[in-house]
């Protein structure tokens, strides 16, 4: 009796053993998934949880597209979550919530006045943000539930999110299918990669509104080494709209050409950090849009943690939480005060619509809105 069994296992080692030398597939990346509440509308919300094969780990929720966890490792091999969110469905809903981990569409960051014009037609837009449009309108991306489902990624794990944006959504023109994957890599990497196509001429721009904390909320993001890989940034007017001008960054506070500490002159005697309330701007990077490129580093010394971004978009908007003011309390109680996140948004200029100077964000029928950024997330000693 003890023979066979034996035989029989001995096989199935072999068998299993065979299996994992012809898969690429790493052993424990993986993603499960879970109910995350009902919106107010009944729809059902599922979060995601992604892990990698160093154990690195993403949570996303239908609603909004939101990464609402993500850890990444500090210098003595610690994985702790590095981004700004809540706990449960509720803290997500409440008002005034600034975005955290949200995709944002269909077009991010402003539009001056609500109002672009597109063969003549005038098209309007909600006014959300100190008399412009902001983040695609009252109920942008950011609010939507997407449709999520797995798909195959041989180097880690992958999700895909799709959504339909109907014609007139929000006041923007066409129907608006939109795709977006997250990908997140053995190598502790997380690529984002975003389709749409339209069937009525329109604008679009998307991006991605994750709040980073490299300390993973020891402290505030003043103490973070930056690195923009941009020599002119677009200053703006006092409703944080580009004056169409791009300037250049040198011998003022915008130079972040070498790493230097967001805090290091945050407080200088400027107009456009007063605006602003400290960095809430677009840089325009240095390699334009097309190539996958480096557009920022940061670096968080007590952690060790480090961060890169690349991206096919021709610019990014830094801010630094400013307007963060203590109100909100998140995961685990901690309390965002001013300045405990950055955000680096990869995308096209605001105000590209009304700006025709600026690179186009216009879409139209039969061509394909693409653009990818990648987060890289490391160590230095
Ligand atoms: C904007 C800020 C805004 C923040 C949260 C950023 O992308 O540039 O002005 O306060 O999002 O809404």
């Amino acid at each position: 009796m003890k023979k066979p069994f034996f035989i029989i296992t001995q096989l199935l080692l072999v068998f299993l053993m065979a299996c994992n030398s012809t898969t690429d597939q790493p052993q424990n990346a993986n993603i499960t998934s879970k109910s995350f509440g009902t919106l107010p509308s009944g729809e059902e919300v599922t979060q995601y949880i992604m892990t990698n094969n160093q154990g690195m780990e993403m949570s996303v929720i239908t609603y909004g597209g939101i990464i609402t966890s993500l850890t990444a490792p500090d210098k003595a091999g610690k994985y702790e979550d590095i981004v700004l969110g809540f706990d449960n469905l509720e803290g997500y809903l409440q008002d005034g919530v600034p975005y955290f981990g949200a995709l944002i569409g269909r077009y991010g960051n402003r539009i001056a006045k609500g109002k672009f014009t597109l063969d003549s037609t005038e098209y309007e837009l909600a006014i959300n943000n100190i008399g412009n449009h902001l983040h695609g309108g009252l109920k942008g991306f950011d609010k939507v539930n997407w449709s999520a489902k797995e798909v195959e990624y041989a180097d880690g794990v992958a999700l895909e999110l799709t959504y339909l944006s109907a014609d007139g959504e929000e006041g923007y023109p066409g129907n608006l299918e939109t795709k977006v994957t997250y990908q997140l890599g053995n190598d502790n990497t997380l690529l984002i990669d975003y389709m749409a196509t339209t069937d009525k001429k329109t604008v679009v721009n998307l991006t991605q509104h994750s709040y980073f904390n490299l300390s993973a909320m020891k402290e505030d993001v003043l103490n973070h080494q930056l690195m923009v890989n941009a020599d002119h940034f677009l200053p703006v007017d006092s409703t944080l709209i580009p004056t169409g001008e791009l300037r250049p960054v040198e011998g003022t506070p915008f130079n972040f050409t070498e790493m230097k500490k967001v805090g290091a002159d945050v407080n200088q005697e400027n107009q456009q950090l007063t605006y602003g309330l400290g960095y809430d701007h677009c840089w325009v990077l240095n390699e334009g849009a097309g190539k996958m490129d480096l557009a920022a580093k940061a670096y968080e010394p007590n952690s060790g943690r480090t961060l890169e971004v690349y991206t096919s978009e021709p610019a990014i908007q830094v801010y630094t939480g400013n307007f963060l003011d203590g109100t909100l309390t998140g995961k685990g109680g901690t309390v965002y005060n001013k300045r405990t996140g950055l955000c680096l948004e990869t995308q096209h200029f605001p105000d590209s619509p009304n700006q025709p100077e600026f690179p186009s964000t216009e879409l139209n029928p039969g061509e394909k809105y693409e653009s990818q950024t990648k987060f890289v997330f490391g160590i230095r000693e």
